[in-house]
């Protein structure tokens, strides 16, 4: 582990590589905020971004895309299909809203939002269709529980290369973690640091006291030792810097296992059996 970097990237089940670490922006706003975000984290080294129709800042993270320098083909960029759109059977003419708001070609990963019942395996459909059309190079999920991905996995052409899920020391995942390992599929977490709430937590400040780290730079590295793709979310710049500042320390296995004895199936978001959106 010690080796990686913040361009190190996982190897996705059909052969496309997926940076490890990335830069979130959910509640970002449009304009200068997700512009200058985005701008300061490729400036920083991040090569993979995190958005998504329902944020609303497509445009935003397009524009600072062709405004970093950074050749397109060097960076992974992701956006997801929304509910309403899933459940208007609109998942196409979605995904080239979403392209067209990005200015790009392709985007590197399309995730299904959310499992709306009764309408993901359909979606599914849809998204092998973009798959195949080639204007993606990878297609996912997010918010999977495991008989969600049971079920879908029935009767898919193409396995889903990821699931993004919330997962943070306080909501580890373990199941779930292991079915997608045996199941070829990479899990990424989103609000890794808990939207915050994890910073305050006594043990992961004596870890972080020990290894001279921030507790934010912890979870990341937990994270990573992990095998899990992290996508923090911050419009500061300092905090993307330190984020990103995460590959000059190693985890113990004892500092590992006390992280992971924080898991309390402890939920920040909303929950995928029992969502109202
Ligand atoms: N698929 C889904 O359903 C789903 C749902 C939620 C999120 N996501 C994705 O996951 C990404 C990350 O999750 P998230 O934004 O919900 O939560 P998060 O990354 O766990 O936390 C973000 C919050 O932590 C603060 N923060 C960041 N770095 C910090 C640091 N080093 N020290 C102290 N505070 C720090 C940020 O503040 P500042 O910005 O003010 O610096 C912000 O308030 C999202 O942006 C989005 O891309 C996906």
């Amino acid at each position: 582990m010690s080796q990686l970097h913040l361009q190190s990237k996982a190897t996705l089940n059909n052969g496309v590589e997926m940076p490890w670490f990335g830069l979130g922006v959910y509640k970002v706003q449009e304009g200068n905020e997700v512009i200058e975000s985005v701008k300061t984290a490729i400036q920083a080294g991040y090569r993979s971004i995190d958005t998504a129709a329902l944020y609303g800042n497509e445009e935003g993270v397009g524009q600072a895309i062709r405004e970093s320098g950074v050749p397109r083909e060097e960076l992974f960029i992701t956006t997801k299909v929304w509910n309403s759109d899933q459940r208007e059977g609109r998942v196409l003419e979605a995904f080239e809203t979403s392209l067209n708001k990005l200015g790009l070609d392709y985007v590197d990963l399309y995730l299904v939002h959310w499992p709306v019942k009764d309408k993901y395996k359909e979606t599914w459909k849809a998204m092998e269709q973009l798959y195949a059309s080639g204007k993606v190079r990878a297609i996912g999920v997010s918010n999977f529980q495991i008989h969600h991905l049971q079920d879908l996995l029935a009767d898919a052409s193409v396995v889903p290369t990821v699931n993004q899920v919330e997962l943070h020391p306080h909501l580890s995942q373990p199941q779930l973690r292991q079915f997608c390992k045996d199941n070829g599929i990479q899990i990424e977490a989103w609000a890794p640091l808990g939207q915050g709430r994890l910073l305050d937590n006594e043990t992961l400040k004596d870890i972080a006291a020990v290894h001279g780290k921030s507790v934010a730079q912890v979870i990341l590295r937990w994270d990573l030792q992990n095998g899990i793709v992290t996508i923090p979310k911050s419009v500061t710049e300092s905090r993307i810097i330190e984020n990103a500042d995460i590959y000059d320390f190693e985890l113990s296995s004892d500092e590992m296992k006390r992280i992971d004895d924080l898991n309390g199936d402890l939920r920040y978001g909303a929950d995928p059996d029992n969502f109202n959106f």
